[in-house]
């Protein structure tokens, strides 16, 4: 052990130093964080990693490089195996007058999740969430938040239209909403806003009217929630837009 210190040291500081230049060139990049294994970090820490570190593996740099790579595409792969272990539902009635189960899209490593409650006729036809008129309304709202739609994740509770676009049933929730908690789960958004009623009183768990709900943070799993408007009653109600735009500011106060 003894004669083994200096070479620990020495290895020990290169691999600072090549864990450094990384940093480095992930900040330049816009990165806030590294999604490093706490192992690693651990081992880092602890001085494990420099007996287990082999110059011949790839420098810290490449090796971090791939670890990036995975997590993402980790997430992109957890969330394909989701879709095809959903395949093609039939676990309530909703599955009878569907065309399309709407899974949900957007980055899978998205900063923000938005969920609303179920397919409506253009997003049946389509199977993309919020592409009728609320979805341009949403659009939109996103957009003006100086953001892409492909820079969100979007869902719903339910992954098919309910008949006449009534709201989705109890029985219907139960059996669907694991599925958009498994997407949360996955996608692990640093806020996610709940778009209506029945968005927000199923992910936080309430009874509570949307109207008292909105406009302040809940919580689910430790992930900040926003309640908002859903935008089909903002089309309705252009005059509470301005509440939304407010809601969404705070959101976009809790991401700094
Ligand atoms: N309304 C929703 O709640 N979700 C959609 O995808 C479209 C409209």
């Amino acid at each position: 052990m003894k004669d083994q210190l200096p070479l620990i040291m020495n290895n020990r500081a290169g691999m600072i130093q090549e864990l450094k230049k990384a940093m480095e060139l992930y900040s330049d990049l816009g990165f806030e964080y590294l999604p490093l294994k706490r192992a690693n970090i651990l081992n880092l820490i602890s001085g494990g990693a420099v007996l287990d570190y082999k110059p011949d593996r790839g420098s810290p740099s490449q090796q971090v490089a791939e670890q990036t790579a995975d997590y993402y595409s980790n997430k992109e792969t957890a969330l394909e195996e989701l879709r095809n272990e959903i395949g093609d539902c039939h676990r309530c009635k909703l599955s009878t007058g569907r065309k399309n189960i709407v899974f949900g899209e957007g980055k899978a490593d998205a900063d923000i999740m938005f969920i609303g409650e179920g397919p409506g006729r253009d997003e049946d036809i389509q199977a993309r969430p919020f592409v009728g008129d609320a979805g341009k309304l949403l659009t939109n709202l996103i957009l003006k938040l100086g953001l892409q739609r492909q820079d969100v994740y979007i869902a719903n509770i339910v992954k098919c239209r309910p008949p006449n676009n009534r709201n989705p049933e109890e029985d219907e929730i139960s059996i669907c909403g694991p599925f958009v908690e498994r997407q949360i789960a996955i996608i692990n958004p640093k806020v996610i806003v709940c778009l209506g009623k029945i968005s927000a009183q199923t992910i936080i768990r309430s009874k509570i009217t949307i109207s008292k709900l909105r406009g302040n943070f809940h919580s689910y799993n430790d992930i900040p929630v926003m309640p908002t408007f859903h935008p089909a009653y903002l089309l309705r109600n252009p005059k509470d837009k301005w509440l939304t735009w407010e809601d969404m500011q705070k959101v976009l106060e809790k991401l700094k």
